[in-house]
């Protein structure tokens, strides 16, 4: 160990090291995303900015393709960060775990020079395998689904073959069971046919069985040792939840994918399946809070790490509202007819992502800083801690203010689009003009901004925290 505060990669295992780069890379594709996101927003507000030199359609699909691939490199930073400790004994291939970073992280670099540089243009066999495939959300072209499969296979060796030869956890188990599914449905995104309902049927176990099961999972692990770490809660009973939350995330969330069934040419039977297990699905999420806020109060926030801690207690509420209160409201069949597709689902869409997945790759940012920097105190009475403060502050305003802003637009699409105007042509455009609308796609630009110099301080933060701190944080120790 070296000096308090000073930033030393020699504090960290042979893991966590590989894990900070990961880190690094998802902050700076979390500011790509801030900024397409921006981008595209002044294009709804006016759509002749940067027409033809930027189209919407780019920025859009590059903002939401940076944010699936930075959260990923947050998740598998934060599993190369505590393997080690779970496991008991050092990644068994570290340097073939290095080397599918570097690829990765070149593919990536690739993939959206591509997208800048060929904005249009006929799709085509060439333009799957070398451009991209269309498929939102996941759009990268097949040559990079490959590398992308490879690298996530070297992730996975050395997850389950660490934990096999060290030990495995009960962290460990449902870890390395949640990565064979994560891994495997990925795959089902990427055979092609032009057949469009069968395309999306299977697009959506990506991503639906992504966010709604195999990601919660993944981040119910994370928490578990987040938990941990930050308050030192027994391993029994953060073990016994994640099993819990584990089995009603899955219970309800993989039949649960037939809310998105409802209006792509599937069976009818797809509305009483996928009504009814979605609207199951908050309950793991409010089982995810109260384990936390629980285990929280019940070590009176006694804590060496505050900011870490503060932004796994956001995880919880924000899943919980954000996908559980937020996805519910449009879950029914009866109200996703009116609300389908209209920025009802954009207000959801942002509000889960950020609160159920950005929340939790933060309070990982926030453990690993610590470390990096010698183990240094990061609780109450640090030096410089508005930083932290506001940066959570700023981010939370702008997200709830841009996803207020969407829902407002959204009702109005809802009310005037589908119900007065039966969801014709010019009911469409109706709803597109009118002053609800604008005005909400004004105030989601503010809450951009609100939001952009939350990402600035929050940057700002990282590189800084603990740096004049001159405790320890061991003090704190239970
Ligand atoms: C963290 C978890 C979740 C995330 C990240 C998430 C994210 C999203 C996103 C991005 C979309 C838009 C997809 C598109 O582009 O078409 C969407 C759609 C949807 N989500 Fe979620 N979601 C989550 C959980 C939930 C839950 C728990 C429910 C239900 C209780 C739900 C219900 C829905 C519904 C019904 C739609 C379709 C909206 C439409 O018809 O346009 N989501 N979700
Ligand atoms: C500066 C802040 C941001 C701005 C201005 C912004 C703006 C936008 C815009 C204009 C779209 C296209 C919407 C459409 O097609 O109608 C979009 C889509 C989307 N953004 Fe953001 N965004 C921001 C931050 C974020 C963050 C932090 C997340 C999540 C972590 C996020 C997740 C998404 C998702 C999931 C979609 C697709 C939504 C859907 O199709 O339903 N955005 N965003
Ligand atoms: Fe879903």
């Amino acid at each position: 160990m070296t000096a308090l505060g000073k930033i030393d990669s020699s504090n960290l295992n042979g893991g966590q090291k590989l894990a900070v780069k990961y880190f690094s890379v998802a902050v700076v594709l979390f500011g790509a995303q801030v900024l397409f996101g921006l981008l595209a927003g002044l294009q709804y507000l006016n759509p002749d900015f940067l027409f033809g030199i930027l189209d919407f359609s780019v920025n859009r699909m590059v903002h939401i393709n940076a944010m699936i691939v930075w959260l990923l490199f947050g998740f598998l930073g934060s599993v190369y960060w505590l393997l080690e400790d779970e496991s008991g004994i050092p990644v068994v291939g570290l340097k073939l775990g290095n080397l599918a970073f570097w690829v990765l992280t070149l593919a990536v670099v690739v993939v959206v020079l591509v997208y800048l540089l060929v904005q249009v243009g006929a799709g085509s066999h060439a333009s799957i395998w070398l451009i991209n495939e269309g498929r939102e959300y996941i759009e990268a072209p097949r040559w990079a689904d490959i590398g992308i499969v490879v690298c996530v296979l070297v992730f996975f060796y050395n997850v389950a073959a660490t934990f096999t030869k060290g030990r495995f956890t009960g962290v460990g188990g449902v870890l390395v069971l949640d990565l064979v599914a994560l891994a495997g449905i990925y795959l089902a995104g990427m055979w092609f046919t032009p057949n469009i309902s069968i395309d999306q049927h299977w697009w959506w176990w990506v991503i639906h069985l992504w966010v709604e099961a195999t990601w919660e999972v993944l981040v119910g692990c994370l928490m578990a040792y987040g938990l941990m770490k930050t308050l030192g809660v027994r391993r029994k009973i953060v073990e016994t939840w994640l099993y819990i939350e584990v089995a009603l995330m899955f219970g309800s969330g993989i039949l649960g994918l037939g809310h998105h069934y409802f209006w792509i040419g599937t069976p009818e039977y797809w509305f009483t399946i996928g009504g009814f297990f979605s609207a199951l699905e908050p309950i793991p999420l409010v089982a995810m809070v109260v384990h936390a806020v629980f285990d929280a109060g019940h070590h009176k926030i006694r804590s060496t790490n505050h900011p870490a801690l503060a932004w796994i207690i956001a995880q919880a509420f924000g899943n919980f509202f954000g996908a559980g209160v937020w996805g519910f409201m449009h879950t029914l069949p009866q109200i996703n007819l009116y609300t389908h597709g209209t920025q009802w689902t954009a207000s959801h869409g942002h509000f889960a992502f950020f609160g159920a997945y950005v929340t939790m790759v933060i309070a990982f940012f926030y453990i690993a800083i610590q470390k990096w920097r010698g183990n240094v105190w990061m609780s109450g009475g640090l030096v410089g801690a508005w930083k932290w403060k506001w940066a959570l502050a700023l981010l939370h305003i702008g997200m709830l203010t841009m996803t207020m802003a969407l829902l407002t637009a959204g009702y109005e699409q809802s009310q005037i689009e589908r119900a007065i105007e039966g969801s014709s042509w010019a009911g469409y455009f109706a709803a597109q003009g009118h002053h609800w609308f604008i005005q909400g796609m004004k105030w989601r630009q503010i809450g951009g901004w609100i939001f952009a110099a939350g990402f600035v301080l929050l940057v700002w933060d990282l590189m800084t925290i603990g740096r004049r701190e001159t405790q320890p944080a061991k003090s704190l120790a239970e």
